[in-house]
């Protein structure tokens, strides 16, 4: 591994004193670590700890005339190839979230071009606070990667989601390729990506119609991670009751084969088709003009399949490269690896659905497969699940393109 020069911003919760612990295990795998404490972390460790595990002095403060002298804070910030806060407090998302730069480390956030990567930890209920989950959903956005936090006893003596990971949880994730890239520019930048998402609505008469539990967040988040990933996005979306995510051009659509004639009208400049959503496998065979009455005791409604919109999009000839779901109440494996065969697919990604799990809900746990490999992706909030999942898309689709050209890529910078 090459030296990854990593600035580690401490902040002012009690988590701090696992933060020696941190730097040590950094090193150990190859990292130069620059601490930077805040003024109310020194409360929780002292810098005399810090610096003898890192090796460097520590820095605080922005007004240090000797320390700027040696190395500046625009200096520092381009010396970093990734800053980590560890652990961050509500108080230094909210300065993040906004942008404000009153100290040292949210000011080498500012000037830094290296990713930002945190690791909450606060008491349970302020990290529920609206107010904080919105600005952990603006850093997200703007491509922030938010590790964790864990759920578990907390030091205040409440239980609930708010421990900051530890340590080793920690430097895997940020030791991870999508963290500390070798390929550090958009991996998907000059591709168009198309997803399908959300359910659709299969009318019956002019009131009614048959749908499904899908609430469009999977497809929705992988929309925002693949713009994040340099791609331009096209999302066709069933009815869903979210926005539209910024810079993603969205076609919305009812039915099944609304959703077919809108994702065929645009497929061909496509590079990569994602089907996450939730289509209706069958509509009513004869579509009432007029409110059926309920005259009968009983009432039968004949169906008809819909049109498989991937596997008509995988039957392309050179047709974009395909990832589909696999939402599945048991054998997840086995029907994911013969659904990825049986519709030749390039990946699939299966998940549990059920009771509770699954759809119309804010976190998801994931199996991936490929021919020759798969991968597991444990419980997360959807947001951070879809940034996971475009790195590992990108990934296998630049593979096939370099296998299939042996061409250098243009878009790939590679560092070192
Ligand atoms: N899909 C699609 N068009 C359809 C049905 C499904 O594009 N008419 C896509 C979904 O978006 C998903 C994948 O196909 O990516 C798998 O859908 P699923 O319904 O689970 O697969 P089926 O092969 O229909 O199997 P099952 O018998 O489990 O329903």
């Amino acid at each position: 591994m090459t030296q990854k020069n990593i600035i580690l911003g401490i902040t002012g919760g009690i988590a701090a004193y696992k933060t020696p612990e941190l730097v040590r295990r950094l090193r150990e795998r190859g990292a130069d670590v620059q601490v930077v404490l805040t003024r109310s972390a020194r409360e929780f460790v002292t810098e005399t700890t810090l610096q003898a595990v890192s090796g460097l002095p520590v820095r605080s403060d922005l007004w240090d005339k000797g320390a700027e002298a040696a190395m500046g804070h625009i200096e520092l910030a381009r010396w970093a190839d990734l800053i980590l806060i560890a652990p961050a407090t509500a108080e230094i998302m909210a300065r993040l979230a906004s942008g404000s730069a009153p100290d040292l480390l949210t000011t080498l956030c500012l000037a830094t071009e290296a990713p930002v990567l945190i690791a909450p930890a606060m008491n349970h209920v302020m990290w529920k606070n609206p107010a904080v989950q919105e600005n952990r959903d603006k850093l997200i956005s703007r491509g922030v990667r938010i590790l964790g936090p864990a759920s578990g006893d907390q030091a205040c003596g409440e239980t609930g989601p708010g421990r900051m990971l530890e340590p080793n949880e920690i430097v895997a994730a940020v030791m991870a390729p999508l963290a500390v890239p070798d390929i550090v520019q958009a991996p998907l930048a000059g591709m168009t990506v198309m997803i399908t998402a959300g359910p659709t609505r299969e009318a019956i008469d002019p009131v009614r119609y048959i749908t499904n539990r899908s609430s469009g967040k999977m497809g929705f988040a992988l929309a925002v991670a693949a713009r994040q990933a340099g791609a331009k996005v096209i999302l066709v979306c069933g009815p869903v009751s979210i926005p539209a995510p910024e810079g993603v051009e969205c076609i919305n659509v009812e039915s099944a084969r609304d959703m077919f004639a809108a994702t065929h009208a645009r497929i061909d400049d496509v590079n990569i088709f994602i089907a996450a959503a939730a289509v209706a496998d069958y509509r009513a065979v004869d579509e009432k003009t007029g409110k059926i009455k309920k005259s009968t005791d009983e009432l039968s409604i004949a169906l008809v399949k819909n049109p498989d919109i991937l596997a008509s999009v995988d039957r392309m000839h050179n047709g974009p490269f395909t990832v589909g779901f696999a939402a599945e109440t048991d054998n997840l494996g086995d029907y994911a690896r013969s659904k990825l065969e049986s519709k030749r697919l390039n990946m699939i990604v299966a998940n549990l659905v059920g009771k509770n799990i699954g759809f119309d809900a804010d976190e998801n746990a994931v199996e991936v497969f490929w021919l020759g490999g798969e991968q597991s992706f444990p419980l997360a909030d959807k947001r951070q699940l879809a940034q996971d999942l475009i790195a590992l898309i990108a990934e296998r689709y630049l593979q096939g393109i370099n296998a299939d050209t042996q061409t250098e890529l243009p878009i790939m910078m590679v560092r070192d």
